[in-house]
């Protein structure tokens, strides 16, 4: 499929249970948390998938040694479960992928992961990423997500390869 197909259906993720960012680190391990903000759309004239990440979550420090990521948006209504676990669990003191049962699939690249099962995959090369200025935010929107700082990072990844799974 073109990146941008079935953009709904990603954006109806994300705005209900939400969906996989799945990260593996240089010694193998694979941490996974739950998202709820991503983008797709296009800059640098490359298809670019940008997820926000907070400093204080486990997956910062793996996405700012990492190469690749990968997005995960089950079919409406799989993985309730797991989503909950893993947006409100940390890798520092979960090894997620194993109590979560996981089956991890290769990506196109040796060092990208992603659970198996039913929705949209996006397979992501990390082009960087950038912390956001929560000062130029309107003060709203700064007093509800920013009260104490830990303002997201900003990783864009270049899509490699997107798809959509029926099992
Ligand atoms: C539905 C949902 C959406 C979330 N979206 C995000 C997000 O977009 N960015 C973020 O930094 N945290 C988000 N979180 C919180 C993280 O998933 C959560 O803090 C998680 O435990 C971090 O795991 P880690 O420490 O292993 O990285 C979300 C949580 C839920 C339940």
């Amino acid at each position: 499929m073109k990146y941008c197909d079935h953009f709904g259906e990603l954006c109806g993720a994300l705005e209900g249970p939400g969906a996989f960012l799945t990260v593996m680190d240089k010694r193998g391990r694979v941490n996974i948390m739950t998202i709820g903000w991503a983008q797709a759309g296009v800059i640098w004239g490359l298809p670019v998938l940008t997820v926000l990440v907070r400093p204080s979550r486990h997956t910062h420090l793996f996405l700012s040694r990492a190469s690749h990521f990968s997005v995960y948006a089950p079919a409406t209504g799989m993985r309730a479960k797991e989503l909950a676990f893993c947006g409100s669990r940390s890798g520092r003191d979960y090894d997620k992928v194993r109590v979560c049962a996981f089956t991890l699939k290769e990506g196109v690249k040796k060092d990208i992961r992603y659970p198996e099962g039913p929705g949209l995959v996006y397979q992501c090369g990390l082009l960087g990423g950038t912390k956001l200025s929560a000062g130029n935010l309107p003060a709203a929107l700064r007093a509800k997500y920013y009260p104490s700082g830990d303002a997201h990072t900003m990783y864009f990844g270049k899509i490699l390869k997107a798809d959509k799974h029926l099992k």
